[in-house]
């Protein structure tokens, strides 16, 4: 698809607002590496649903098959559409909406560092998805 930017869109993700770049045939987790943060995700293949966010605006395409019950969850609500943004590539300008325990970390510096519009109260309640499991002494 041809398009002024070379095919880049911008997506934005809530609920912090952050808007990254979306390079053509890179999909949206790719994206947020690249440009050093991350959501949560486990499989990277489009198989567990970890990542799964709503789609609230736009449209995305997966250049690589996935499964609908995957995309919509096992219990899929007919009024929400859902993607999953480690196969997503975006066809237009996107707003993805992250679930309410999610959050968007900045991979070098933690989470909400990058994000300083985050409120106090949010930034201190959050989990960090990198710090799971035990910790040493
Ligand atoms: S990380 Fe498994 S489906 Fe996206």
């Amino acid at each position: 698809m041809n398009t002024p930017n070379g095919g880049a869109r911008t997506v934005t993700i809530r609920p912090d607002g952050v808007s990254i770049v979306v390079l053509e045939r890179e999909t949206i987790v790719d994206a947020l590496r690249r440009q050093g943060l991350r959501i949560r995700y486990k499989c990277r293949r489009g198989g567990c649903g970890a990542c799964r966010a709503a789609l609230v605006e736009g449209h995305v395409a997966y250049p690589t098959p996935v499964s609908d019950t995957v995309v919509n969850g096992p219990r899929p609500q007919p009024e929400t559409r859902s993607c999953l943004p480690c196969r997503a590539t975006p066809l237009t300008d996107v707003i993805i909406e992250l679930g309410p325990r999610d959050r968007i970390v900045n991979v070098l510096t933690g989470i909400g560092a990058a994000l300083p519009h985050l409120d106090t109260e949010r930034r201190s309640t959050a989990t960090h998805p990198t710090r799971k499991g035990p910790t040493c002494p």
